[in-house]
């Protein structure tokens, strides 16, 4: 039996409509949801936090918190970007701990973590502290194809993530560029020399997941994840329902309680709907995009980069960009693009191109990521292209959060008139304008409510 993890109240509306579905609509679906039987439901990290913020004036851990009073039996996951956290930059180890702790207390049983490069120096210490704090912890790997990206070199990632403590490791691939063929491989090496459980995180854009997801429950992984349709596919996961149709009846069956999905099919078909009328959600996101296969590049990625190219006015050079992302890539030792080196490859090669010169210009992080302040590029770094970027700047090879001094009683400090929990620290921490205008408004207001209150006593 194939174990499902449901994605669509976080990737699902994260890959399709930008994050925009509101804790009220997370709830109602999660509601639902918990009487499945999914393995859990993911609801929780990656992008959700910001947005929540940022669009729609909502407290994440509100959220959250909200959620798991819904959901009685069944496990929340999160998504966590190792020692970033949620956020672009490397926090300090009290930090990464601070929020492991925050997350579970708050109700998250599950915090799938990731590095974007596989350092798994960078994912030490929220391994330790999930598992502290009596959680779950999953280990991403970072899929993606280069000379370097083998199974060999995957198969010795996993067993290396084993000793680490990890409970289980999911193959994570976030541009869905992983084949059948490959699934295949790559699984079956996976189940032979690793004992915890192995899950499948995939999407739609490329249009083979399906198959990729078939090949890999055959291969034997335990679980994959799916979103509820029709809040699935295009740039988002396969539909929870067709799998559970195509698994029917086989010894692979996921056997999900279908009334409850089915329940939560007219909510989903309502948000999907205003999303579209809206204008955030592009009905483009849901063509099949092969193309992908060959520049690696995630869904968010592209748009991310054809804005900015809009902005420029310079959309007609979009096609020499997309070629000049595996040259980036290359040089800078296949990095997986997944955030943030998605962001930064594709700023880069949008600069090398408008400039009509390579590396004329570059940003702070890409200088970062030279300097080793990301940690180790997975292969080889283009030394004459790091020599004109950094000269002969001195390079870190330790662990970069090795070099950071706690922060956490510092920040509680610095943000004292705004935060009033270790929560709001945390917000602050991460997003700090966003956050600051969002507590803000958030007190003031609770603030005028009791001042009103007051007034008619
Ligand atoms: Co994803």
């Amino acid at each position: 039996m194939v174990r499902i993890v449901e994605t669509s109240v976080r990737d699902g509306h994260q890959s399709l409509f930008a994050t925009r579905m509101s804790t009220e609509e997370v709830v109602k679906l999660c509601k639902l949801y918990d009487d499945a039987g999914y393995y859990a439901i993911e609801v929780w990290g990656g992008a959700t936090f910001d947005a929540c913020m940022r669009f729609l004036d909502e407290d994440p851990w509100e959220r959250l918190r909200e959620v798991r009073k819904v959901c009685k039996k069944t496990k929340l996951q999160m998504l966590f970007r190792g020692q970033n956290i949620l956020g672009y930059r490397h926090y300090s180890d009290d930090v990464v701990d601070m929020f492991c702790k925050k997350s579970i207390e708050n109700g998250i049983d599950i915090i799938r973590v990731f590095d974007a490069l596989n350092d798994i120096r960078n994912l030490e210490q929220a391994v330790k502290s999930t598992k502290k704090y009596g959680g779950e912890c999953q280990i991403a790997l970072s899929y993606t194809t280069s000379p370097v990206h083998t199974i060999k070199y995957y198969v010795s990632l996993a067993k290396k993530i084993e000793k680490l403590g990890a409970d289980s490791i999911c193959v994570k691939d976030m541009a869905g560029v992983l084949t059948p063929e490959d699934a295949t491989k790559l699984i079956s090496a996976l189940k032979k020399e690793v004992k915890i459980p192995i899950e499948l995180h995939s999407h739609c854009t490329a249009g083979i997941c399906e198959m990729t997801y078939m090949a890999a429950i055959k291969a034997g992984v335990d679980i994959v994840d799916t979103s509820v349709s029709p809040l699935s596919n295009g740039t988002a996961q396969p539909s929870t329902q067709a799998l559970c149709v195509a698994l029917k009846g086989t010894e692979y069956d996921p056997k999900l309680n279908m009334k409850p999905i089915h329940e939560a099919e007219p909510i989903v078909t309502d948000i999907v709907a205003k999303y579209l009328k809206n204008g955030l959600l592009n009905p483009k996101s849901f063509e099949v995009n092969p193309n992908i296969l060959n520049y690696y590049v995630p869904g968010g990625m592209l748009s991310n980069m054809i804005k900015q190219l809009t902005d420029q006015g310079a959309m007609d050079r979009y096609e020499e960009v997309l070629k000049e992302i595996p040259n980036v890539r290359k040089d800078l030792g296949y990095p997986p693009l997944v955030t943030p080196m998605s962001q930064m490859v594709g700023t880069q090669a949008v600069l090398n191109v408008l400039n009509g010169e390579r590396y004329k210009m570059c940003a702070k992080e890409i200088k970062d990521y030279l300097h080793g302040k990301y940690g180790k590029a997975p292969g080889k770094i283009n030394e004459e292209v790091k020599k004109k970027i950094i000269g002969d700047d001195e390079t870190i090879t330790c662990r970069p959060a090795d070099l950071l001094e706690p922060e956490f009683d510092r920040l509680k400090e610095k943000y004292k008139d705004i935060a009033k929990c270790d929560e709001d620290v945390l917000s602050l921490a991460l997003f700090e304008n966003v956050a600051t205008e969002f507590l803000k408004k958030k007190y003031n207001k609770q603030e005028t409510e009791v001042d009103e209150f007051e007034m008619f006593i």
